[in-house]
């Protein structure tokens, strides 16, 4: 008898203790989650946020749930409103919900509650360099990352900056989960490769959830 899935590629890669990216586990979901995008970015539309150094962020964010990840010259911060319109960030449509909170069950994170998402928009040339994530209230709980459209290359390290650093391709329809020991595990992403995605057309959008307030 032959087995069928023998040479294909593991559908769970572990990334370190608290880390896991779970090979295609938002594929039957995409087009929905895209469509319920589209009506958050109609709302919230994408920007470019400013660093607290005067730097201008490449990539181009926005935002859904109880709250939002912001920057501008005063910090980093998690913000009930869209500064951009003091009008409060669109609510988490209940796709969004539902693949993260099961994400992180796979994961071995069970009752993940998150209240904010990050929505990152790469198109080619653009990149997130090394960082934490440090804004969030609550370290016990996860970070659930998907990732929509182009492929690019994820960075994932440890808990230093100089620490050693996991590369590998996220697809779409890719989530990566950590938490735990790896909850401040610092990562990135490597300048996005120029291509075209059925999905999403010439970008790259990853969805990142926490419990941030
Ligand atoms: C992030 O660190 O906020 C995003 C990671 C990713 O785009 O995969
Ligand atoms: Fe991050």
């Amino acid at each position: 008898m032959t087995d069928l899935f023998a040479d294909s590629e593991p559908r769970r890669i572990g990334l370190g203790p608290g880390a896991v990216l779970l090979r295609g586990f938002a594929n039957d979901k995409a087009e929905h989650l895209l469509e319920a995008l589209q009506n958050v970015i109609a709302v919230a539309p994408f920007r470019n946020f400013v660093t607290p150094g005067g730097h201008t962020m490449s990539v181009a964010m926005s935002n859904c749930g109880n709250a939002g990840w912001v920057s501008d010259r005063s910090g980093y911060r998690y913000d009930r409103r869209d500064p951009s319109t003091q009008v409060p960030w669109p609510a988490m449509p209940d796709v969004f919900t539902d693949v993260a909170r099961r994400a992180a069950a796979e994961a071995g994170f069970d009752g993940f509650a998150p209240d904010a998402c990050l929505i990152n928009r790469y198109e080619p040339g653009t990149r997130l360099t090394l960082h934490q994530d440090r804004n969030e209230r609550n370290f016990g709980a996860p970070i659930v990352s998907v990732s929509l459209g182009l492929p690019a290359k994820f960075l994932f390290g440890g808990l230093t900056r100089t620490d050693k650093v996991l590369r590998l391709m996220l697809e779409h329809g890719d989530v990566a989960v950590w938490g735990g020991p790896s909850r401040l595990a610092f990562h990135g992403v490597d300048v996005l490769k120029d291509g075209v995605h059925p999905a999403t057309g010439r970008c790259r959008i990853n969805l990142t959830f926490r419990e941030a307030l």
